[in-house]
């Protein structure tokens, strides 16, 4: 059994306005309906628990899609904080050593394609796997003037997307040790990778995009238009 873990607790302070970006349209409907729809018509993934915020009063209340079940939770104060309350709001038929998709609500324009590649890599390796794009700009190091002081290497460097998948018990463990050690880790193969863990870097679209400010909602809603 495979699920899905889709923090959507956060207020989006970058994107600013009163709606947090989770629930802003695009290609008429929510973010955080298009990430659902993606995650849950996928053969391989059995359920998702989506981690709101307190007393979220945009939340549709939806129990299923697709035939399957959206459990919910409320989620805290960090990223982290959020993926740890889905994680422990899991049915009990979710074993330690099933395979957990964690990803973004504000990403949108996930394709099946990638889901499929996730998975198969994931399968095969014990520390777990990530969808991520090389980076492709040029990397300019500022100092205190913000002047450049040089230009760095772009070899094997990655941006890391979502979703980033790993084994149950391996999770919970990197998140529980990232929570004891007081670090705020920014996606979860920085807490899995804490614990010595290598997980694979699996090449994904670059136009599964986070949104984080208008300007990312703009080029979501031209994706969006065009591939759904
Ligand atoms: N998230 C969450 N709980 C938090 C913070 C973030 O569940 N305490 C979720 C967001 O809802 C989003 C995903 O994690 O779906 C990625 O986080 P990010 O893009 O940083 O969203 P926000 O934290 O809402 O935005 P910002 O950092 O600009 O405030
Ligand atoms: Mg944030």
């Amino acid at each position: 059994m495979t699920w899905a873990l889709l923090p959507a607790a956060g207020s989006g302070r970058r994107f600013g306005g009163e709606v947090p970006k989770q629930y802003l349209h695009a290609a008429g409907k929510p973010l955080i309906e298009h990430a659902l729809d993606t995650l849950l018509s996928h053969p391989a993934i059995d359920g998702v628990v989506v981690a709101l915020a307190a007393g979220d009063p945009l939340w549709p209340g939806w129990t299923s899609l697709h035939g399957k079940p959206i459990v919910t939770c409320i989620g805290g104060g960090e990223r982290a904080d959020s993926v740890f309350a889905a994680l422990q709001a899991l049915p009990d038929g979710v074993a330690d050593d099933e395979l957990l998709l964690v990803h973004d609500a504000a990403r949108p324009n996930l394709c099946a394609g990638d889901i499929d590649n996730l998975v198969d890599v994931a399968n095969a390796c014990a520390d777990g796997a990530i969808l991520a794009a090389p980076v492709r700009d040029t990397l300019k190091r500022a100092d205190e003037e913000v002047r450049i002081v040089a230009t760095e290497s772009r070899a094997n460097l990655w941006r890391a997307l979502t979703p980033q998948a790993f084994r149950r018990g391996v999770l919970r463990r990197a998140l529980e040790r990232a929570k004891v050690d007081g670090v705020i880790v920014t996606d979860e193969a920085m807490a899995v990778e804490r614990l010595g863990l290598h997980p694979a870097l699996v090449e994904g679209r670059e136009d599964n995009l986070k949104v984080t400010t208008p300007a990312d909602l703009a080029l979501a809603e031209f994706l969006l238009a065009r591939t759904k």
